[in-house]
C-alpha cells in the first residue's frame, strides 16, 4: 500500500492520478485533512486516512498497512516538526519507504529563504531514521511562473529584483508524473533526485519568449529589494507577499535554484516541457 500525503493538493493529487495508470486504486491511500476535499479520490477507490501532520495519532492510524509514503511538504512555520511526526509514525508502523518532496538549491546555508532550510533539516531526519528514501528536490513550478510575472505582465512588463539569475524551472504535472514513476517501482533505495528542467532560463530570457509568442514588446525590469518593496507596498500589496517573492527573487538573482539535471528526463523517459512551449500554453499565445 502506497500513502500519498498532500493528497488533496496540487502535487499530491496529480501524483496519485499517475499511479492510479499503474497500480491497482485498492493499492493507494490519501492522508487528507478534508475528507469532503477528497471525495472524487474515494470514487476512484483511493483509501481516505484523514488527519493533519500534527495529529500523530492521525498520522498513526493512516500508517496502518502502508509499505510506502509520499510525504508532500506542507507550508506551515513549523513544518520540520510536523514532517518529523510524519517520518516517526512511518517508522513505528514499520514502513519501508518515504519519499520526500524538498528543493534543488545550491547552498542553503547562504540562500535568502531561510525557509527552505527545514526541507533539508526534513532530509537528514529521514536518512538518520535508516529508511530507505528517495528525496525529490523540486525546482520551481513552470506552472507558478504567472505569480512572479503578475497580471499585468503584457502591460506593464516585468519587474523583479532577480537580475539575471536563472532557474531550470519545471512542470508540476510532469514532476508528479516521476514521483509516481519512483513510487510504483522498486523502492528498496537510497536516492536524492534533482527535479529540474533541462535548461535554466531568467527572467530576461522569459521576457523574450513573451515578447516572441505574444508580439508585443514585454520588458523586463530587476530593481533593488528596497526599490521593489517600495514599489509594490504603494501598489497596496500585503507586506508578506511582497517579502515572500523578495526572497524568492533574491535567490534566483544569486542562481541558488540554478542546478540543472537530467534526472527528470531520465524518471520521464523524455525530455521535460520547455519553457517557452508552457507559456505559450499558459498564457493561450
Ligand atoms: N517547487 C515549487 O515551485 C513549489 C511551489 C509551492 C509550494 N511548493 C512546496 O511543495 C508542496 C506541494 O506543492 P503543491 O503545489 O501541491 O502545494 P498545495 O497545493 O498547497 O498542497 C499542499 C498539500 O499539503 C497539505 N497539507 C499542508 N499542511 C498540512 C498539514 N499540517 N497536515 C496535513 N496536510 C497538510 C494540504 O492539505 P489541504 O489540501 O487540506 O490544504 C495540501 O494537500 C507545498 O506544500 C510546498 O511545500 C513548491
Amino acid at each position: 500500500m502506497i500513502l500519498v500525503t498532500g493528497a488533496t493538493g496540487n502535487l499530491g493529487s496529480l501524483v496519485i492520478e499517475n499511479l492510479l495508470k499503474k497500480v491497482d486504486a485498492s493499492e493507494i491511500a490519501a492522508f487528507v485533512r478534508d475528507a469532503e476535499k477528497a471525495s472524487d479520490l474515494k470514487a476512484k477507490g483511493v483509501d481516505l486516512r484523514v488527519g493533519t501532520y500534527d495529529d500523530t495519532s492521525s498520522l498513526d492510524n493512516a500508517m496502518q498497512g502502508v509499505d510506502k509514503v509520499l510525504l508532500v511538504s506542507g507550508l506551515d512555520p513549523n513544518r520540520y516538526e510536523q514532517h518529523k511526526n510524519v517520518v516517526d509514525a512511518a517508522k513505528k508502523a514499520g514502513v519501508q519507504f518515504i519519499g520526500y518532496t524538498g528543493v534543488s538549491m545550491k547552498d542553503i546555508d547562504s540562500a535568502t529563504n531561510k525557509f527552505m532550510g527545514s526541507h533539508f533539516q526534513t532530509e537528514d531526519y529521514i536518512k538518520a531514521s535508516g529508511l530507505n528514501y528517495a528525496f525529490f528536490r523540486n525546482t520551481l513550478y513552470t506552472e507558478g511562473l504567472p505569480l512572479f510575472l503578475g497580471e499585468g505582465v503584457f502591460e506593464q512588463g516585468i519587474f523583479l529584483p532577480a537580475g539575471e539569475g536563472k532557474v531550470p524551472y519545471a512542470l508540476r504535472t510532469e514532476m508528479a508524473e516521476a514521483i509516481a514513476n519512483v513510487l510504483a517501482g522498486d523502492t528498496n533505495i537510497k536516492e536524492t533526485y534533482e527535479i529540474t528542467g533541462a535548461e535554466a532560463v531568467s527572467f530576461g530570457e522569459i521576457a523574450q519568449m513573451l515578447t516572441d509568442l505574444s508580439g508585443k514588446e514585454v520588458g523586463y525590469v530587476s530593481p533593488s529589494r528596497a526599490q521593489f518593496e517600495e514599489v509594490l507596498k504603494g501598489a497596496g500589496v500585503p507586506d508578506w507577499a511582497i517579502g515572500l517573492v523578495a526572497d524568492f527573487s533574491e535567490d534566483i538573482r544569486d542562481n541558488q535554484h540554478n542546478v540543472a539535471f537530467d534526472h527528470l528526463e531520465k524518471l520521464l523517459g523524455r525530455k521535460p516541457a520547455d519553457v517557452k512551449s508552457v507559456l505559450k500554453g499558459i498564457y493561450n499565445l
